[in-house]
């Protein structure tokens, strides 16, 4: 039940003024997501075609959430490229793992993913919500990416599979990082609508 409050504030803070680690504090643009009440903060370099990003979604203490991007097709989990944070070994910490997921019943082995990370990622759990921090060279060098993202439990200690139906399906959204411009390829324009409004910057 507590954890269920923690996690309803975090979902309502959205794109409010947020706190974030020490040196990774300014993000010049936000959106709420559409499902999972996560949001994304990014700042877009045109000069080098990086991105500096905070994924910020509302979790359990024991559970886990991630972010990436989707290299091969829109609307797929199955060929993303993720960042995903789970509790830290020593309780400390959360600690990220990068992984290309290969198919629905990934292998999350912690390796490299299909587009440059120049700088290592970070994650930080507060308040009842993960944060990821991400710089990533926006593969091709294109705005536009095929985004997805995902939240889900721990079983024994391991990560363990998110609930296959409802927020959990919908969590994949075409963004520009240029623009800040959404689309989620679904045919709810109320969502796209909403999407925009939240938009900022
Ligand atoms: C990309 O360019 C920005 C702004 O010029 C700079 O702050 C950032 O460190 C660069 N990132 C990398 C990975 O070189
Ligand atoms: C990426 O594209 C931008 C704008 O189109 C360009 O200025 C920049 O040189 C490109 N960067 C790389 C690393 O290709
Ligand atoms: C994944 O590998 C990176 C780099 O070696 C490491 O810093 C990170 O802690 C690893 N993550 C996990 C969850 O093992």
């Amino acid at each position: 039940m507590l954890m269920l409050l923690f996690a309803a504030a975090a979902a309502a803070q959205g794109c409010a003024p947020a706190k974030f680690l020490a040196g990774r504090s300014s993000f010049q643009r936000c959106i709420s997501l559409p499902v999972l009440g996560a949001s994304l903060f990014w700042t877009y370099h045109a000069a080098n075609g990086t991105a500096d990003l905070a994924f910020r979604a509302p979790q359990g203490a024991g559970g886990w959430v991630a972010w990436g991007i989707n290299t091969d097709r829109p609307g797929s989990m199955v060929g993303s490229s993720v960042f995903l944070a789970s509790p830290g070994a020593s309780g400390g910490a959360a600690s990220v793992l990068t992984t290309v997921l290969e198919s629905t019943s990934p292998s999350l082995a912690n390796g490299t993913l299909r587009f440059d990370v120049p700088v290592a990622p970070a994650a930080e759990y507060a308040g009842g919500a993960y944060t990821i921090y991400v710089t990533v060279a926006l593969p091709g060098n294109n705005t536009v990416q095929n985004t997805v993202w995902q939240a889900g439990p721990l079983s024994g200690g391991r990560i363990a599979a998110h609930p296959m139906s409802g927020a959990n399906l919908q969590s994949t959204m075409k963004l520009d990082f240029l623009s800040g411009g959404t689309s989620t390829g679904a045919t709810n324009s109320m969502v796209h609508r909403r999407n925009l409004r939240n938009s900022r910057g």
